[in-house]
């Protein structure tokens, strides 16, 4: 049985300029940097190469729609968590095209979520990529992280104001992540996914 880290990629979906999302993913990525049982990359939509596949796939022009290098990204890895805030009770339109770019790479992973927002939290953009997610053939997880008025959850140098209880919020997410992601791993191994 295989017991090396898990490929971990984490995925920023906001791609708007003075985006809140730095704040949220540079907490959440120095949490998943501590566990030993993880090998985490940040797969963060706004790098302008990723940006620029994303923007061409649109473009009729182009023809059949790839994204060769954010398809490479995501294949590379085992396990996802998605961080995403929440635009008119949805997704950010970035994240779309991302999932439905890649397509087969989800096959068969876990997928969870960090979310932010206002009120809600975010948790309406999860509750909707949950079911992208599973025509994706992905797993997507029961425990999230969500960030409620989220602006007002981190200080000025971007740290959590309630650090304990979110930390174990992220302990409970990284568990079930490494657990599905071992599984899934040694279930690929046995027996190719082939639905
Ligand atoms: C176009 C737009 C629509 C929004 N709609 C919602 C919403 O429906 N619910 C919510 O809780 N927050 C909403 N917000 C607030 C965002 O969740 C908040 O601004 C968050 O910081 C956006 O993430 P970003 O800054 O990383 O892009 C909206 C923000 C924008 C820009």
């Amino acid at each position: 049985m295989s017991s090396s880290p898990l490929k971990v990629g984490v995925i920023i979906g906001s791609v708007r300029s003075g985006r809140f999302a730095d704040t949220v993913a540079d907490w959440f990525v120095s949490e998943a940097r501590r566990r030993h049982d993880m090998d985490v990359e940040v797969i963060d939509l706004s790098e302008p190469a990723l940006l620029e596949e994303l923007k061409l796939s649109l473009d009729p022009a182009e023809g059949p729609a790839k994204a060769p290098r954010l398809d490479r990204r995501i294949a590379g890895q085992e396990a996802y968590v998605v961080i995403t805030p929440e635009y008119n009770h949805g997704y950010p339109a970035s994240l779309k095209l991302a999932i439905d770019y890649v397509y087969s790479e989800w096959r068969a992973k876990p997928v969870s979520f960090v979310s932010y927002g206002g009120l809600a939290g975010g948790q309406r953009a999860v509750e909707q990529l949950r079911q992208v997610f599973a025509e994706m053939h992905a797993v997507t997880l029961r425990d999230t992280l969500s960030f409620h008025n989220a602006w007002e959850q981190f200080d000025d140098e971007g740290k959590p104001r309630d650090p304990d209880n979110v930390s174990k919020a992220a302990t409970v997410l990284f568990d079930q992540l490494a657990w599905w992601g071992q599984t899934l791993r040694e279930g690929r191994a046995k027996r190719p996914y082939e639905a």
